[in-house]
């Protein structure tokens, strides 16, 4: 059976089982504080285990993609050094919400595994939970009873809480579970060691295929478990390790899911893969980090430095690395693998084939950035390893990080390469006062969800009708920001909209009597709709009026369908590559991010913008329709978003059915004329293949441009009203310039004229000329330059300039060095004495001093102290 088939029959068994078949949710989380990427087919159904939502079916199967590279799941480490281990991989899963539970579980697990999938009974081994003290859990007796009917006793495992016990993260649905062991080895061995000695001992013919997870609890904040309210089956199968198992191969790597990825990187290295257990780590590595980049990128996650796009960052670098290192690669090669990674998925993420040029260009641009400064970097570990030292320093790793880009993860590898350890604490030390530096987002602390009113249902938006609701406060949770405590209140109805969709969440207050709660920010969390509070209210189990913070709301619609207009005048612009990767919208800017490949010209912007003003103009009216199946709404052309998850019920949002029609959840105008205007403020580049544009509208636009209008009026009234002002303003930059050409040389022939006249009228005292000068200088340079000329050209001279430059007093005194010694001369005590006549200061050295002062009438004053000064001195 190839990939293709494995998976098919998997969902196609559960399906005959009255399974429904239901779609990868993005391996992208949104909406989930508690988790980055999706890293299990759990994730997406978690409110339907909490009992926060109820499942509109009973019983589901699916493929999902996950990523196991941050949190409580993490095999990055593994990746590669192992056979089967994955960044990115498929999890097969069947789920049951609240329906049927162990039983079903393994028995289907059971029929699936040896009749279907025909793989050995003998070689099958079950795990099942031993119970644990300290959380006051039993041994899963039940399960063990039921694999009795299938397995014979020594092949029933007991696994300890680590093993046995699923949970998804700290917080969150938990369970005992059961997992199917399979044993690939030769008989040979298989007779020497038995598998049982090897389950979950890591060995990589001995491995785990599917984990059946029975959900009855869930983790608190506290670290308590409770009691769910109903129980649930979660089912998790490593599809890559399946394939192993049923093409009896050693790895998962040599199974038809890597094989085509793995035969062109070692073509292309030109290398055996097999041969070298080095380049084969190398190839490995590569053969998986490519799914997982590809797919992250493809389900809206551009690399970046923070948060899942710095994770993305890791995980490419650490490819490009490994290509660089053992396999020669020294340009960029990555991006001709998604290709071929795109084909593998055709029939089932078809987001990456439709996506996969895009994707090329993003990962190529990557890598080129980083390859510039890999080798530098290199060179710099290479320098410590080779100096003697055992570890390199929290310092020297932090400035690979942050000046060559070298993820932690990966100078750590390299070290350990080259048997160095690292100073991870003092990196973290760096880290630390870096982000302090850049002060970052206040670190959060959120403790349990307090129920209050034991209502039916919570988060029920009624914010697309109203802008005000009676309420009532379903639970709420308090939760510590760096030095302050907030409050979390989830409502039962509510009209603020949560943050979603690029749209800001909305502001506003609970009202109750005279009682006012600011509400500063909505964010939804999953499917609950979470108000963000200073205080909480005194009285929690009252009504509220929850109430909208409508000029804001306003503000921020006419930015959201300026957007979709926006969009649809890009696509008719620039052409159908265009599409969304990305939008901000608030009461004061939209900011929409897209794909295409130049940056915009003057006249493609304002083409846009003139469009988009035309359909302002045309008044369309808001066409909404709420809840219709997914298929009606492709039927009707509406542009979805890859990496966002839609249920099968969307919401699609037309503003004239030949213009634009999207999926979308936000809140809208009623009618486009209401935004009145709309303006481009900037156009620029975010990454490779994408470019932002940012706009304004209604007022926000209307005093933009109304300020311009002004600055224009006052140009005009400044330049008298001429008839081409641009002209007019042409002629007077060009006339400046050469007038200033002209200054300049005029200043240069004065002070030569200068010169010369201050030469010929110099005072004579022996051989001591003395120079005594006040007059109108352009500058200070020019004095410099003067009085170090006549100090050059003449012997034995002392000079004293005292200026005037735009109204302002200046000083300068320059001796010539001869004189300085004999004399005892000191041009900085004297310019400091002659300054207080200017109300000023200044100093210098004893050939040369300037000051600089307030009182220009004090300069003839401070001339004679510089000739009185001469005499005494001279005498
Ligand atoms: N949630 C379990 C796992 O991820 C089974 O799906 O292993």
């Amino acid at each position: 059976m190839n990939a293709k088939v494995i998976r098919q029959k998997f969902l196609q068994f559960f399906e005959e089982k009255g399974h429904k078949i239901v779609p990868s949710a993005p391996i992208v989380v949104q909406n989930d504080p508690t988790l980055m990427f999706t890293n299990a087919g759990m994730n997406q159904f978690k409110d339907f285990f909490l009992g926060n939502r109820e499942a509109s079916v009973k019983r589901a199967v699916d493929t999902q993609k996950c990523l196991r590279v941050s949190g409580k799941h993490n095999d990055l480490e593994e990746v590669g050094f192992d056979t089967y281990h994955h960044t990115m991989f498929e999890m097969l899963g069947n789920w049951s919400f609240g329906d049927y539970f162990k039983q079903e579980a393994i028995d289907w697990a059971w029929e699936l595994l040896t009749d279907v999938y025909d793989l050995p009974k003998d070689r099958l081994y079950a795990t099942v939970f031993e119970g644990d003290k300290s959380e006051e859990l039993e041994l899963d007796a039940e399960a063990k009873d039921i694999w009795a009917k299938h397995l014979p006793a020594d092949r029933i495992l007991l696994g300890n809480k680590k093993d046995n016990f699923w949970e998804m993260g700290d917080v969150g649905p938990c369970g005992p579970c059961s997992e199917i062991h399979i044993d690939l080895r030769p008989q040979s061995e298989i007779e020497k060691v038995s598998g049982a000695l090897l389950v979950n001992q890591d060995h990589p013919q001995v491995v785990e295929v599917w984990n059946l997870v029975f959900m009855e609890f869930t983790r608190l904040a506290n670290g308590s478990l409770q009691n769910l309210p109903q129980k649930h089956v979660d089912t998790g199968m490593g599809f890559e390790r399946l394939a192993m198992a049923i093409q009896s191969k050693q790895s998962n790597y040599d199974t038809d899911v890597f094989s085509s990825v793995i035969e062109y990187v070692a073509k292309k290295a030109g290398i055996s893969y097999g041969d070298d257990n080095k380049n084969d780590i190398a190839v490995r590595v590569i053969a998986d980090h490519i799914r997982a980049i590809s797919f992250t990128i493809a389900d809206g996650q551009l690399p970046s430095n923070a948060k899942a796009g710095y994770v993305i960052r890791r995980i490419l670098r650490r490819a490009v690395r490994y290509g660089y290192t053992f396999l020669g690669f020294r340009e960029p090669f990555l991006y001709e693998l998604v290709p071929l990674v795109a084909q593998q998925f055709e029939d089932v993420f078809p987001e990456l084939p439709q996506q996969k040029d895009f994707v090329s260009k993003v990962v190529k641009e990557e890598e080129n950035a980083f390859l510039r400064t890999l080798e530098n970097g290199l060179k710099k570990l290479e320098v410590i390893s080779s100096s003697g030292k055992k570890e390199i320093a929290g310092a020297e790793a932090f400035e690979l990080y942050d000046t060559y880009g070298f993820p932690l993860d990966l100078t750590m590898l390299i070290a350990k390469e080259n048997g160095l350890k690292v100073d991870e604490s003092g990196f973290e030390v760096e880290m630390a006062q870096q982000k302090n530096r850049s002060k970052s987002a206040a670190q959060q602390d959120a403790g349990d969800w307090v129920r209050v009113n034991d209502l039916s249902k919570d988060s029920v938006f009624v914010g697309y009708d109203a802008l005000e609701a009676e309420c009532q406060i379903v639970k709420y949770r308090s939760v510590k920001a760096k030095s302050k405590e907030v409050f979390h209140l989830v409502l039962n109805t509510t009209p603020f909209y949560a943050e979603s969709g690029g749209q800001v969440g909305d502001k506003g207050v609970l009202v109750q009597g005279e009682k006012k709660i600011n509400i500063y920010d909505t964010k939804k969390e999953n499917d609950l709709v979470v108000h963000f509070s200073d205080k909480l209210p005194e009285d929690l189990s009252g009504f509220f009026d929850a109430k909208v913070n409508p000029q804001r709301r306003r503000l921020t619609q006419n930015n959201h369908t300026s957007t979709h207009l926006l969009q649809s005048a890009l696509r008719s612009v620039l052409g159908d590559h265009v599409q969304q990767r990305g939008s901000l919208v608030n009461e004061s800017v939209l900011r929409f991010d897209f794909s295409h490949f130049s940056k915009l010209t003057d006249e493609e912007i304002s083409t846009v913008e003139k469009m988009v003003n035309e359909k302002i103009r045309e008044n369309i009216s808001l066409n909404e329709k709420r809840n219709i199946p997914v298929a009606t709404a492709k039927e009707m052309g509406a542009t979805a978003l890859f990496g966002e998850k839609y249920g099968d019920f969307v919401r699609v949002i037309t503003f004239d059915p030949s213009y634009s029609v999207e999926l979308c959840g936000g809140t809208h105008v009623q009618a486009t004329g209401q935004i009145g205007l709309f303006k481009i403020a900037s156009e620029s580049s975010v990454a490779a293949g994408v470019r932002r544009i940012e706009a304004i509208t209604a007022e926000t636009a209307e005093s933009f441009l109304l300020g311009r209008d002004k600055l224009l009026t006052e140009i005009e009234e400044l330049l008298k009203r001429p008839k081409d002002t641009i002209k007019t303003i042409e002629a007077l930059v060009d006339e400046k310039g050469k007038l200033q050409k002209q200054l300049e040389s005029l200043h240069l022939q004065q002070s030569r004229n200068l010169k010369e006249d201050l030469i010929a009228t110099a005072e004579k005292t022996g051989d001591i000329s003395l120079i005594f000068y006040q007059g109108l200088f352009p500058d200070a340079n020019v004095i410099k330059q003067l009085v170090f000329e006549l100090k050059n050209e003449m012997e034995n001279v002392a000079v004293f300039i005292a200026a005037e430059i735009d109204g302002k007093p200046n000083l300068t005194v320059i001796f010539s060095d001869q004189i300085v010694k004999e004399k005892s001369l000191d041009a900085g005590a004297i310019v400091r004495t002659m300054a207080k006549e200017i109300q000023g200061g200044g100093g210098g050295q004893p050939f040369f001093a300037t000051a600089g002062g307030k009182d220009i009438k004090g300069l003839e004053a401070a001339l004679s102290i510089g000739r009185q000064y001469m005499k005494d001195q001279l005498q």
